[in-house]
């Protein structure tokens, strides 16, 4: 991608300057790492607003890594209660012990160390290393893309890898080198307050003198909606079969969709056929079902070529049938703290999180 390009970074950061939102974990100077981490993954998933009052209540209870990686899981999740995908919670949790064993408690200051760390993606990784650290990373995410697709009226799809490269390539020629971080969350402010997306606010813009979207007409039309291809929804039933202390989890072959993962009891089917059909499979493994009861879920699961629409039961299994001699290669019943340990293929996982607060109940 080749551009006309003009230095239209002191703009943005002059009305940075001026207009950047007073936010809770924007007010040590210089930035505590564990604070910019912390509050990015609660914002991974979650509104601006709705994080204040979490990311407060979160630095009050864990206010620094030792803390926090001295807590107990249980309290972790419970000052995460009502933020939601609570994965990230617990990688957080795993990820601040592995600071403290591997690195003394102190945020590696590397893109490679820090990637490493459970929960860190690449973006997170950016924003971390240029707002605590000073480093000239860069940090994209959806608002920077639409940011930069206006600015240079990128008329291709910004969710295509090829372009947020391109994108990514540009927005570090920009960026400015003595404020990595300030220019990073400069892009988050502007595109969250200004450059919002549908019909952005031009008029107030600091950059809209040098916006190729603007001086085409097109600002409301980039980035141009890509239309999704039509897949077709698959019915899957699932039972979270229990008996006892124990869930059944079944292998997924070695070849083919999610191979080799494991996941519970499923069948493609809904309503009271899917649940016919997979009763009917699991007792052909010995695993007579007792009682179903339902659904307590449904997920919708998107791949490249299909949707999976789960419907999730909870069911009980007749007692006789727990010995783990009885179910064939492939099945296995797993305590409840064990689950945990198996690699669940990706929407099974969601499932798990759910058998967490259905053990808890
Ligand atoms: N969204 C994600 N990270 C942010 C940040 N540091 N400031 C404002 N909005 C954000």
């Amino acid at each position: 991608m080749k551009l006309f390009d003009e230095n239209w970074t002191p703009l943005l950061m002059d009305w940075f300057d001026t207009h950047k939102r007073d936010l809770p974990w924007r007010t040590d100077s210089p930035r505590d790492p564990y604070k910019v981490w912390v509050s990015e993954i609660m914002l991974q998933q979650t509104r601006v607003e709705a994080v204040k009052a979490y990311y407060t209540n979160w630095m009050e209870h864990f206010p620094d890594i030792p803390t926090l990686a001295s807590a107990k899981e249980d309290d972790v999740v419970r000052q995460w209660q009502g933020l939601g995908y609570y994965s990230r919670a617990r990688n957080l949790h795993t990820a601040v012990r592995e600071v403290m064993e591997t690195y003394g408690g102190r945020v590696p200051e590397t893109r490679e160390e820090i990637r490493r760390l459970k929960g860190i993606g690449d973006y997170t990784a950016g924003a971390v290393l240029s707002m605590a650290y000073g480093k000239r990373e860069t940090a994209v995410d959806g608002n920077v893309l639409r940011v930069f697709a206006r600015i240079y009226n990128i008329e291709e799809n910004i969710l295509s890898a090829k372009v947020k490269k391109e994108i990514t390539a540009l927005v570090r020629v920009r960026q400015d080198a003595a404020r990595p971080g300030d220019f990073n969350e400069a892009l988050m402010d502007l595109g969250a307050t200004v450059c919002i997306p549908g019909q952005p606010r031009c008029e107030v813009c600091p950059l809209s003198s040098v916006c190729k979207a603007k001086a085409a007409g097109k600002e409301a039309e980039i980035p141009l909606r890509v239309k999704k291809k039509e897949v077709p929804v698959e019915p899957v039933t699932v039972f979270v079969m229990r008996a006892g202390e124990l869930y059944l989890l079944h292998r997924r072959p070695s070849k083919g969709l999610l191979a080799g993962m494991w996941e519970f009891p499923n069948c493609v089917g809904e309503g009271g056929q899917g649940k016919k059909a997979l009763t009917a499979e699991l007792a052909a493994i010995g695993v007579r079902v007792e009682e179903v009861s339902g659904p307590v879920k449904q997920i919708r699961h998107v791949f490249s070529h299909k949707v999976w629409q789960m419907s999730v039961y909870e069911a009980r299994a007749a007692k006789d049938v727990i010995s783990p001699l009885v179910v064939p290669s492939g099945w296995r019943w797993v305590p409840v703290t064990e689950l945990a340990d198996f690699n669940l293929a990706g929407p099974h996982n969601r499932i798990l999180r759910d058998v967490d607060e259905l053990t808890t109940k």
